[in-house]
């Protein structure tokens, strides 16, 4: 019989079983399962609405059945619907009758949001973790490569030169503002549910703060209607992850790029890359690939789970029960991901010969001939037609701006002097850039040094 059979006459359809259980997806759940249940049976126990040797043979049952559980010795069955019931039924068959005090003061309501609030917590912490490996690998290749200087692009159109590190930082950045979201999201999955029972509260004299206590949350939820139906802190948990996946998809479409012959900055280690059945010389970037095609399910869940939610009246409906296969899925999607990432960064070759000779016939230089003139006194606008003249006539003569000679330059604006040659060299316009936050080595130094304390990498 089910555990809720008793006013039913007959047996559940089969397609309606198979259509509303979760077990399928809900079992990994079972470790907080069974300690919030501990938690639940040890208070109700100090509270004296069951006596302390039951309190003792619920606990002693259910840390029995997880050693259990976790030897891989239990089957879950579907007849149980969940993983609330299944382990209920489990407990019963181990210790009795006794097992159905368990329940007392508490509905699956409450119960599953206790569960999936400590799924959370623990998710979030991994999921920073791997964050923070990235950072490491992405600071190591920054600092290896300090002098490598990269055409920078804005449209994909080279634009300035820059350093190769400063470009590996910027994603550092990135990462770090996505740990603030993981610690904003901790913040709000650290309140306990338990204790509202199916919506409205209990009759039972409990103690929710000592369960509170026990499973490590630092505050309760002050309303029973919100403790069953909130799962905003499952869209701050899919916003946060859908960012890091979007990071993560930008880096993988540049080391695609890069790996390109046409590119030429990197060659990713054999490791991490893959080959094609029928081309011998093929080596393929299917990790990156595959990263930058995951986020769109990622970005799918958190759109599902808004949906989700957005029609629900309080307090609960089984609607909520959809809230799990999306979240775990962009949790074993972005775990992954980081670290795929993590040994794809900290694995390829930067081809330096090949970044040397990336401005042997390139503009990106221009700003610079333009600021030039400005410090001799002519106005920006003015300038920036001037060198756009000489960047015209490099064109036609096939050359670049430091092919063209001092007479052809000074032919376009006569405050040109030969120093012109020196300020051009694509060195000489990284080193210049020496703002804050800025591309020259000193500036890069400097911002290496913040991202190393800031991300706590050593
Ligand atoms: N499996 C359910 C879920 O995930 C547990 C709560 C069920 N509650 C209920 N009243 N049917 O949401």
């Amino acid at each position: 019989m089910k555990l809720w059979g008793g006013r039913f006459a007959e047996d559940t359809n089969a397609l309606v079983l198979k259509y509303t259980a979760s077990i399928s997806f809900d079992e990994r759940l079972w470790p907080y399962d069974i300690r919030g249940s501990i938690a639940h049976a040890r208070m109700l126990a100090d509270c004296g609405i069951i006596s302390p040797a039951e309190g003792r043979q619920i606990i002693e049952g259910l840390e029995s059945l997880a050693a259990d559980i976790e030897a891989g010795e239990v089957t879950f069955a579907l007849d149980d619907e969940d993983i609330h019931m299944n382990i209920e039924r489990l407990l019963t068959e181990r210790i009795g009758a006794v097992a159905g005090k368990l329940h007392t003061a508490r509905s699956r309501n409450d119960q599953v949001a206790l569960d999936m609030h400590m799924f959370v917590r623990d998710a979030v912490s991994s999921i920073a973790d791997g964050v923070k490996e990235l950072q490491a690998a992405l600071i190591r290749q920054a600092e290896t490569h300090l002098g490598v200087i990269v055409p920078g692009f804005t449209h994909l159109q080279r634009a300035q030169p820059i350093l190769l590190s400063h470009h590996f930082l910027a994603y550092v950045w990135m990462l770090e503002r996505d740990k603030a979201r993981l610690s904003f999201l901790g913040e709000q999955v650290d309140r306990m549910p338990l204790g509202a029972g199916a919506l409205a509260g209990t009759t039972f004299p409990i103690d929710r703060q000592q369960v509170a206590n026990e499973l490590q949350f630092s505050s309760i939820y002050e309303n029973s209607l919100d403790a069953v139906s909130d799962r905003d802190y499952l869209l701050d948990l899919l916003y946060s992850v859908s960012t890091i996946m979007t990071h993560l998809s930008r880096l993988s479409e540049e080391l695609v790029l890069w790996s390109t012959e046409e590119f030429g900055w990197v060659e990713l280690a054999d490791q991490y890359a893959t080959g094609s059945s029928m081309m011998p010389q093929k080596k393929n970037p299917d990790v990156p690939e595959l990263i930058r095609g995951k986020s769109g399910r990622v970005f799918g869940h958190l759109v599902g789970m808004f949906t989700v939610l957005k029609g629900l009246p309080l307090a609960y409906n089984k609607d909520l029960q959809e809230d799990k296969e999306g979240v775990f899925d962009a949790i074993d999607t972005v775990l992954p991901a980081l670290k795929l990432m993590a040994g794809t960064i900290s694995t390829m070759r930067i081809r330096e010969g090949r970044l040397t000779d990336a401005f042997a016939r390139d503009f990106s230089n221009a700003t610079d001939l333009a600021d030039y003139l400005v410090r001799k006194g002519i106005p920006f606008r003015q300038a920036h037609a001037i060198v756009g003249q000489l960047v015209q006539l490099a064109i036609l003569q096939g050359t670049n701006l430091l092919g063209l000679d001092l007479g052809m330059m000074q032919a376009a604006a006569s405050v040109i002097e030969e120093d012109v040659y020196e300020l051009l060299r694509p060195e000489s316009v990284v080193a210049a850039r020496q703002s804050r936050g800025g591309t020259a080595p000193s500036a890069v130094k400097l911002q290496l040094a913040l991202a190393k304390e800031q991300c706590g990498v050593e």
